[in-house]
C-alpha cells in the first residue's frame, strides 16, 4: 500500500484531545502515513470569519481522508458577537464547518456502526424470562443519506410570494394552512433525488454483502411520508429483487423502529434511511453500546474517494479544559478504524478494535463514562482512567 497522507482536523474542545489519542494509536498499530493538520473550527471563525478556510479544503481535496475530533457551533448572533472586532460587522454569518465539508465534498454515504464490546458496563440489558437478565449483542451497521432531505437546507419562514404560490398549488396545503397568513407559515423541505437515494442504499446493500449480514432495514415512514419514503422503499424493493436476492429486505417506521429497538436489537443488520431518520436511529442505537464515548462515524463520496471519519460526539466544552482530560477516546480511536477501512488497511483496524475490545474486556481500565459516574476533574482520584491512559491500555494491547 503506497504511503497515505492524512489531515488532522482537531477542532475545538475535546476534539483536539482524542484525535491526538488516536493518532498515537494509529502510529503504535504501526499505520504508516504522514500527517498534516487542517485548519478548522472556532479559532477560525473568530480570526478570519470563516471556520473552514479554503486552505483546508485545498488539503483535504488533495490528501482526500480527513480525520476530524469536533467542532463547537454556537447560534449566529452569539456567533458575530465573538468574532476579532476588526472582522465584525463584516457581513460574516456563522455555518457549521463539518456540514460544509459534507456539502462541498458530496460525502453523501454517511455510515454509524454500533457493535457492543462485551464487558462494557455501559451496554444495554433487559429483562429476560423469570427474573433473569439479557444482554443483546448489538452489531449494527446505520446508512445514513448524508446530504438531503430535511437537512438540505431548503426551508422559509415567511415565504416569498413565489413560494408561497407554489405551496397554494397543492390542494392539501389550501385545505390545511390555506387560512394561515404568510408570515405565520415557516416551510423546510424534504427533497430526496432518486440519484442519492439509490446510492445509499446501494452502500447499504454493498455491505450487507461484503460483511454477511443477513437483512437490510429500511428505517423511514413511507406510510405517511408517501412521496419521498416512499420512492425509497419502492427503490429498495427494486434493488434486493434485481441486485441483492440473498439479501432480506426489512421495512420499518422510524417511530416504531425507536421502539423496538430496545426490545430485539439483536435481530438488526444493515440499516438504511433518510437524513434525519438515519441521525435519529443511530442515535437510538448509539446508546445501546455505550453512548458518546463509543460512537464512530465515517462519512464518504465512493466517486472521489474523499472520506472523513469523525466521532459522533461533540466538542463537550465543559470538559474541554481539564488540566487532565477524562473523556473517553474509544469513539474516536474507533472512527480512525474506519478509515484505515476504507483506505484498505483493515488488517491495522482489526488489530486496533481486537485490542480495544481486550481492554473492555478486562475491565481494568475504564473511563468515567464507562463508571457510570457524572464528569469532574476529581474523578481521576476515583480511580477512573484518564483520556491518554485509555488510549495507552489500548496501545498495550497492540
Ligand atoms: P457533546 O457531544 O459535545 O457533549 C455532550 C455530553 O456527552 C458531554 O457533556 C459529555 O457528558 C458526553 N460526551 C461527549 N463526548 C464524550 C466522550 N468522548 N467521552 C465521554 N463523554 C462524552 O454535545 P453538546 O454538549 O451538545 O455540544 C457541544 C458542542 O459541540 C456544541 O458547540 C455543538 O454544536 C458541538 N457539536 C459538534 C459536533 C461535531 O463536531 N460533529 C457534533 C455534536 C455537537
Ligand atoms: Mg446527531
Amino acid at each position: 500500500m503506497a504511503k497515505r497522507t492524512i489531515v488532522t482536523l482537531p477542532g475545538d474542545g475535546i476534539g483536539k484531545t482524542v484525535l491526538n489519542e488516536a493518532v498515537r494509536v494509529l502510529k503504535a498499530a504501526g499505520f504508516d502515513a504522514d500527517y498534516v493538520f487542517g485548519d478548522i473550527g472556532w479559532e477560525f471563525w473568530c480570526n478570519e470569519g470563516n471556520p473552514l478556510p479554503e486552505r483546508t479544503i485545498k488539503l483535504i481535496e488533495e490528501h482526500k481522508i480527513g480525520l476530524f475530533g469536533a467542532i463547537t457551533s454556537k447560534p449566529k448572533d452569539e456567533a458575530a458577537n465573538e468574532l476579532k472586532p476588526d472582522i465584525r460587522d463584516k457581513g460574516f454569518v456563522y455555518s457549521s464547518p463539518i456540514v460544509a465539508l459534507r456539502q462541498h465534498f458530496k460525502l453523501d454515504i454517511c455510515l454509524r456502526p454500533c457493535r457492543s464490546y462485551r464487558g462494557n458496563p455501559l451496554n444495554f440489558i433487559r429483562r429476560g424470562q423469570g427474573s433473569s437478565i439479557e444482554e443483546p449483542e448489538v452489531d449494527v451497521a446505520i446508512f445514513r443519506q448524508n446530504t438531503e432531505g430535511l437537512y438540505g437546507g431548503v426551508e422559509w419562514s415567511n415565504p416569498s410570494e413565489l413560494v408561497y404560490q407554489a405551496l397554494m398549488s397543492h390542494p392539501r396545503f389550501v385545505k390545511n394552512f390555506g387560512n394561515t397568513p404568510i408570515d405565520e407559515i415557516s416551510v423546510s423541505t424534504r427533497i430526496f433525488t432518486k440519484k442519492a437515494t439509490e446510492r445509499i442504499l446501494r452502500a447499504a446493500f454493498n455491505h450487507a454483502k461484503k460483511y454477511s449480514y443477513k437483512s437490510v432495514t429500511l428505517c423511514e415512514k413511507p406510510n405517511v411520508i408517501r412521496e419521498t419514503s416512499g420512492m425509497m422503499y419502492k427503490m429498495a424493493k427494486e434493488m434486493q429483487k434485481a441486485e441483492f436476492p440473498g439479501i432480506e429486505l426489512w421495512n420499518t417506521n422510524i417511530d416504531a423502529q425507536m421502539m423496538w429497538l430496545t426490545k430485539n436489537p439483536e435481530d438488526y443488520g444493515v440499516i438504511v434511511a433518510g437524513n434525519m431518520f438515519g441521525d435519529i436511529v443511530s442515535d437510538g442505537f448509539a446508546g445501546l453500546i455505550g453512548g458518546l464515548g463509543f460512537a464512530c462515524s465515517a462519512q464518504y463520496n465512493p466517486d472521489t474517494g474523499i472520506g472523513i471519519f469523525e466521532p459522533t460526539h461533540g466538542s463537550a466544552p465543559k470538559y474541554a479544559g481539564y488540566p487532565v482530560s477524562i473523556v473517553n477516546p474509544v469513539a474516536m480511536i474507533e472512527s480512525a478504524c474506519m478509515m484505515l477501512d476504507f483506505i484498505d488497511a483493515q488488517d491495522i483496524a482489526q488489530k486496533i478494535r481486537k485490542a480495544i475490545a481486550k481492554v473492555i474486556l478486562e475491565g481494568k481500565v475504564q473511563t468515567y463514562d464507562m463508571k457510570k459516574m457524572k464528569g469532574s476533574p476529581d474523578v481521576i482520584e476515583k480511580g477512573v482512567a484518564t483520556t491518554t491512559q485509555m488510549a495507552d491500555a489500548i496501545i498495550n494491547e497492540l
